[in-house]
């Protein structure tokens, strides 16, 4: 980030190549400051971010130095969070009257009717359309085709390396999902004169440092919008101005804005500082920005950390996950969140930041209480530190209504290290099921030192359900969780074996 933050009550924005001004409220969210420039394409259907009405594309930085086009959901992302990026809507993707391919397969395919959650759709597809690894990703699945005879059906991505989950955050309530699985399976490569992908070779715009006032109308005060240049303006801007709001994605704060009409008079953005950011490896740990987005660190780590390789593809949908930071989702305190299971299984350490210095503490002594942890008001997440080495048998088990895009009732991350078939350590973390997540202390002690068995699995299933305080609200009730979590460690065993469950005849 450059070093100079300026001062303005304008952010400036390119939208579909132009130069626009955004000059309204702080609080405004990215899909109303486009509505209103006449850019209607991108609509609101909830407003919470689990339609996907409202994506358009951003332009983010690659890790190749060049650019990603990334799909976000523009009812959670503050408008003042532009400044000095880069936007193209649906509007945006036609060339004169030329359609888009992507929006050329919708039409022809059949995978539009009212309309109304289509805009959204060609914005997810073209940010996959426009994915530099796809063209890899087909051959891959063109091999497999050949070898299965089908990899069609059998594989997540379509033989053109089209990811479907990719649209997991874009909800249609009238065409069908056929069709529009069909558009994005026919899809081709982009042309040689298609200037989006020639966009993807140069670099994205850098992050501006932004301090943007505006006076709000509705509530008579000023609001600000703050993105510093650095850690350290960060830092001590939290330690003198105490009120201050956090925000990194957006994505829990955008839902408090638009749904319980939260307003920050003094907000400070940490989602671009370059000191947060990235992933960091070490002979003895992996360190990971708390300002990496979880797609950033899925597509960084690539598998490197197994754990969370099974954990990104559960975590809400892509549209999120390309906004959602791992901090942010620390910094909520929240019991339900899906990192803390799988990061306490991992024994993270993380990295406090204030102007006093740098503080590392462990994850499993962080939380205190119900959405309250050890952290100071004036220190910031900066980053997570994983132990090396990782224990090789690991999984992460997510019980919630919805296969995906939806919030855990009960999560379980495992890190277990079986040696000449003992259990020589045993990680076990829980969401869900007290006020805090928390480690599976009992359970863990029990297993250690024993043999790696279906005996063993079945001595300790009681001890894990007995581990936590659930509870009942509306996800679940207090029974089902702990009954979630009685059977969890079975269900471990098998998916080691390469099953999906083992039978009683199996214990001997
Ligand atoms: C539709 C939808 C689906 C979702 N699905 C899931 C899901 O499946 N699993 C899940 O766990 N969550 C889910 N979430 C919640 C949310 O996406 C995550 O909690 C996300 O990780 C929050 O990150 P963010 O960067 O958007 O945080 P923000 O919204 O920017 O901030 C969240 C909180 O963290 C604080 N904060 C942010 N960064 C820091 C930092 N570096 N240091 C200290 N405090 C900080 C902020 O002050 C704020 O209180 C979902 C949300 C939505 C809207
Ligand atoms: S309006 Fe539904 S996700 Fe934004
Ligand atoms: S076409 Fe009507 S909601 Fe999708």
């Amino acid at each position: 980030m450059s070093a100079t933050t300026t001062d303005h009550t304008a952010a400036e924005v390119t939208i579909n190549g132009a130069a626009t001004r955004f000059d309204g409220p702080p609080h405004t969210n990215a899909l109303d400051f486009l509505r209103g420039q006449g850019l209607t394409a991108a609509k609101e259907g909830c407003a919470e971010g689990e339609c996907g009405a409202c994506a358009i594309l951003v332009a983010r930085p690659d890790e190749t130095g060049g650019t990603r086009w990334t799909s976000v959901n523009s009812c959670l992302l503050p408008a003042a969070a532009l400044d000095g990026g880069e936007v193209v809507t649906a509007e945006g993707l036609a060339t004169g009257d030329t359609v888009h391919p992507v929006q050329e397969e919708m039409a022809v395919r059949g995978g539009s009717q009212c309309g109304y959650c289509t805009p959204g759709f060609i914005s997810s597809m073209a940010a996959e359309y426009y994915r530099p690894e796809r063209g890899a990703d087909a051959a891959e699945n063109a091999a497999a085709a050949g070898a299965a005879g089908d990899a069609h059906e059998d594989h997540q991505c379509g033989p053109n390396g089209f990811d479907l989950h990719s649209l997991s955050g874009n909800l249609c309530r009238c065409t069908g999902y056929r069709p529009i699985r069909d558009a994005a399976y026919s899809l081709g490569q982009p042309s040689e004169d298609d200037a989006l992908a020639a966009r993807r070779d140069r670099p994205a715009p850098a992050a501006v440092p932004t301090d943007y006032r505006r006076a709000d109308t509705a509530t008579g005060t000023i609001g600000r919008y703050r993105r510093p240049a650095t850690l350290a303006e960060a830092v001590e801007i939290l330690s003198s101005e105490p009120e201050v709001t956090v925000v990194a994605g957006a994505t829990d704060w955008g839902v408090e804005v638009n749904i319980k009409g939260a307003r920050a008079k003094n907000v400070l953005a940490v989602d671009r500082l370059d000191e947060m950011r990235g992933v960091r490896r070490t002979s003895d740990h992996i360190e990971l920005g708390a300002s990496h987005t979880l797609s950033e660190l899925e597509r960084e780590l690539a598998g490197d950390i197994p754990l969370l390789g099974k954990l990104f593809p559960q975590f809400a949908s892509r549209l999120i996950r390309n906004g959602a930071t791992i901090g942010g989702n620390l910094g909520t305190g929240s019991p339900i969140g899906d990192t803390p299971p799988a990061l306490l299984a991992l024994e993270a350490e993380l990295v406090l930041t204030s102007v006093r210095g740098e503080r590392s503490v462990a994850l499993a002594d962080y939380f205190t209480g119900y959405r309250q942890t050890i952290r100071d008001a004036d220190e910031l997440i900066t980053a997570i530190r994983i132990p090396l080495p990782l224990s090789p048998l690991t999984s992460f088990q997510k019980i919630a209504k919805r296969r995906f895009d939806d919030i855990s009732s009960v999560a379980i991350g495992y890190a277990v290290d079986v040696r000449d078939g003992q259990i020589a350590k045993a990680r076990i973390g829980l969401g869900g099921v007290a006020a805090t997540p928390l480690r599976a202390r009992a359970t863990e002690a029990m297993l250690e030192g024993r043999p790696w068995s279906l005996e063993t699995v079945h001595a300790a299933a009681e001890t894990l359900a007995g581990e936590g305080t659930p509870m009942d609200d509306h996800r679940a009730s207090a029974k089902y969780r702990t009954a979630m979590l009685r059977s969890s460690l079975e269900r471990f065993y098998a998916e080691q074996l390469g099953r999906t469950s083992v039978t009683s005849k199996e214990v001997k």
